[in-house]
């Protein structure tokens, strides 16, 4: 039903700027009650994944950013995620950049944002989780910011475990986003292990250890890798997201006028540099934590190949713009197809198995 009415008014919200399209979209999602919502279908027991102590249902999430606010969850994983992420939330609400910040570049099938951790703060999003129905089904993540203007950064993460990770199936520590100046900063070596070690000091003050994934940029030099991903592995963090948006502008883009637009990019072009950047990761994290591959997902093919490259777990957003609702489904779907073409008994399987030729861009085209 909601694919369905989702996909009637695609025409329609293209037409809108992309900002009020969105808003429309999440402001309907939420009109919709928890018990008018199909019970999600039963997914291909293949799919199923275990990580960081969870059962994903099959393993395509929404990425963060969609649904900053939890406002419409339930309607999220309705539509045949296997999780959602909602976020990010900072402590304090905040408006985020002047409009406008969002870009379409529909030539590329890209997205341009430069938000800038717009949202209702923390306790709005508690509250929004902490009243969903009890019998709600599926697992729901939560990211997590520092306000623009904290004196802490590090404090803010702090504040963001205590306050959401009683109503969070898990939590990911974004310092990755490009539009709060300076945030970034925190995944240089120093500020990145102090940063942690205060999360999950944080994380021990709360009842239910919930996982912790750390959320980086695609545009990392492979040295800075090194040092994040040791850094994650001494002090156990639970996950790795590659990656956020990017800062760079592939030179193949077609919209170059809105390509100059300030921000992080999304979307197709960002898939070669995120899967280049996810199968390094792999290689050095070495089975010590599992990583969630984002970037450029649009299609089942896509979505196996950040899997090949070294996911567990994958997150798409900006192709949900352009494909419209009925996209997490045909991923799910295609997914169980290549499973039946491949011949393999489970998606696990097939986590890294290709990370060597991703790790050296060889998988471009695709
Ligand atoms: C994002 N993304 C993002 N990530 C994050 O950690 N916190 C956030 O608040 C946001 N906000 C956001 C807004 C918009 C409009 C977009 C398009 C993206 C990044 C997102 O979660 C994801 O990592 C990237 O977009 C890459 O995936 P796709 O879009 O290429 O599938």
């Amino acid at each position: 039903m909601i694919e369905r009415a989702g996909a009637a008014a695609l025409p329609l919200l293209r037409r809108l700027d992309a900002e009020t399209a969105h808003r429309l979209t999440i402001g309907a999602l939420a009109l919709v009650p928890a018990s008018a919502l199909p019970a999600p279908a039963a997914d291909d027991p293949r799919l199923a994944v275990e990580a960081f102590g969870l059962r994903f249902p099959n393993p395509v999430g929404l990425a963060a950013g969609f649904d900053k606010n939890a406002e419409a969850v339930d309607a999220l994983l309705s539509l045949g995620f296997g999780f959602v992420e909602a976020g990010t939330a900072t402590p304090l609400p905040q408006p985020g950049n002047p409009r406008p910040r969002l870009f379409r570049l529909p030539k590329d099938e890209a997205v341009i944002n430069r938000f800038g951790f717009n949202g209702e703060g923390a306790a709005r999003v508690r509250a929004r989780l902490a009243a969903r129905s009890r019998t709600a089904r599926g697992v729901v993540g939560v990211n997590i910011g520092a306000n623009k203007d904290a004196a802490d950064r590090a404090a803010d993460y702090a504040r963001g475990v205590e306050e959401l990770a009683a109503f969070a199936d898990y939590l990911t520590v974004n310092v990755s986003s490009p539009n709060t100046p300076g945030l970034r900063d925190l995944q240089q070596a120093d500020a990145l292990d102090d940063l942690l070690a205060r999360v999950l000091e944080a994380r021990a003050h709360v009842a239910g250890r919930k996982p912790v994934l750390l959320k980086i940029a695609p545009d990392l030099s492979l040295s800075e890798l090194d040092a994040i991903v040791a850094c994650a592995r001494r002090r156990e963090v639970d996950g790795l997201i590659v990656s956020n948006t990017t800062l760079s502008r592939p030179a193949a883009l077609r919209e170059r006028e809105l390509a100059r637009e300030a921000g992080g990019l999304s979307g197709r072009p960002l898939f070669d540099l995120s899967t280049r950047m996810l199968a390094q990761a792999f290689l050095r994290a070495e089975g010590a934590f599992p990583l969630v591959g984002a970037g450029g997902i649009d299609g089942p093919e896509r979505a196996f190949a950040k899997i090949e490259a070294g996911a567990s777990l994958v997150q798409l957003y900006s192709a949900l713009v352009f494909k419209g609702p009925g996209l997490p489904r045909r991923i799910v779907r295609g997914l169980s197809r290549i499973l039946d073409e491949r011949g393999l008994a489970r998606i696990e399987g097939a986590v890294g198995s290709r990370a060597q030729d991703f790790a050296e861009g060889k998988a471009h085209g695709l």
